[in-house]
């Protein structure tokens, strides 16, 4: 396995065999399951596998937000090691933005709602580096978590407008038994907003069965998501929503497929959550 945190070193590794396909997986580090999948999956698909490991300022709104999120690079590169993975990217914060940078990539309408309207500019740093670092790695595949349905969106988005070769493959939302998301900044939630958080998984599965059974009416789903949320003291509704899962608008009644996606509080860690429902389920 080769860590670098040098440009010219990881193309060197990357084009090394101009015949072997690349699968590349992005991260911020602290290593879950969830990003476990999307790299098992990669290396499966793949020759070769790359996965970047840097916490991007310019997508945290906040600073304290950035400062807070968690970080263990030894533990990181233990697991990569396991994994077989090839090329470990990690350059530093000058190497991605220095002095002299000028250069943002704005999505527009898909990156406006939710997320997008929660955390203002966002998806202007998701994008920017995830541009920076699909043209660094090059891969032919470019695999990302459902988790994140509104990144997932934005990117696909970015690289069909772009004319980017590369193709982005969607992995499932990796569970705890209790169904609670993994995502990194779960460590931070004390041990009775651990208990309370899986709430938001029971809530979305409850709006998805009122789908599934025929309920067509959004607001109904979303007052269902809200009242399940509601249910528990510990959490603090940031949005729930019901929305057409190409141009992420709310919607008024379900036709095709639906996101339900929602972000909630628990003290000052903030969760989010989703799912799809393909237009093919709901047309039965
Ligand atoms: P990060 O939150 O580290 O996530 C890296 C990748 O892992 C993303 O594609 C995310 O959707 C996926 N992922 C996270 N939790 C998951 C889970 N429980 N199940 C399945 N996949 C999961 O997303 C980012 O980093 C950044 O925005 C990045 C794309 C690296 C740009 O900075």
């Amino acid at each position: 396995m080769r860590v670098t945190g040098d440009i010219d070193i990881a193309r060197e590794v990357r084009w090394s065999d101009p015949d072997l396909s690349w699968g590349t997986v992005l991260t911020m580090g602290y290593l879950h399951e969830g990003h476990l999948s999307l790299i098992r999956r990669a290396k499966n698909e793949n020759d070769r596998l790359s996965v970047s490991i840097f916490i991007n300022p310019t997508q945290f709104g906040s600073k304290g937000d950035l400062q807070k999120y968690p970080q263990d690079i030894e533990q990181d590169l233990m697991l990569l090691t396991k994994e077989n993975v090839d090329l470990v990217f990690m350059p530093p914060e000058n190497l991605m933005y220095p002095q002299n940078y000028q250069t943002k990539i704005i999505v527009e309408r898909v990156s406006q709602p939710l997320e997008g309207a929660a955390r203002a500019g966002h998806f202007i740093g998701v994008a920017t580096i995830v541009t920076k670092l699909l043209n660094i790695l090059e891969p032919d595949f470019a695999y990302f978590g459902q988790k994140d349905a509104q990144q997932v969106i934005v990117l696909k988005r970015l690289v069909q407008d772009l004319n980017s070769k590369v193709k982005i493959v969607v992995c499932p939302t990796v569970r705890e038994s209790d169904g609670l998301a993994l995502a990194s900044r779960n460590v931070r939630l004390s041990q009775e907003q651990r208990t309370s958080a899986p709430v938001l998984y029971k809530a979305l599965k409850a709006a998805e069965e009122l789908a599934l059974h025929g309920e067509r009416e959004a607001n109904h789903l979303r007052d269902q998501m809200r009242k399940i949320i509601q249910s528990e003291p510990l959490a603090r509704i940031d949005y729930v929503s019901a929305a057409d899962p190409n141009s992420l608008e709310e919607l008024a009644q379900i036709k095709g497929g639906v996101l339900l996606s929602l972000a909630v509080y628990f003290g000052e860690v903030r969760l989010i959550d989703n799912i799809l429902i393909e237009s093919e389920i709901l047309g039965r």
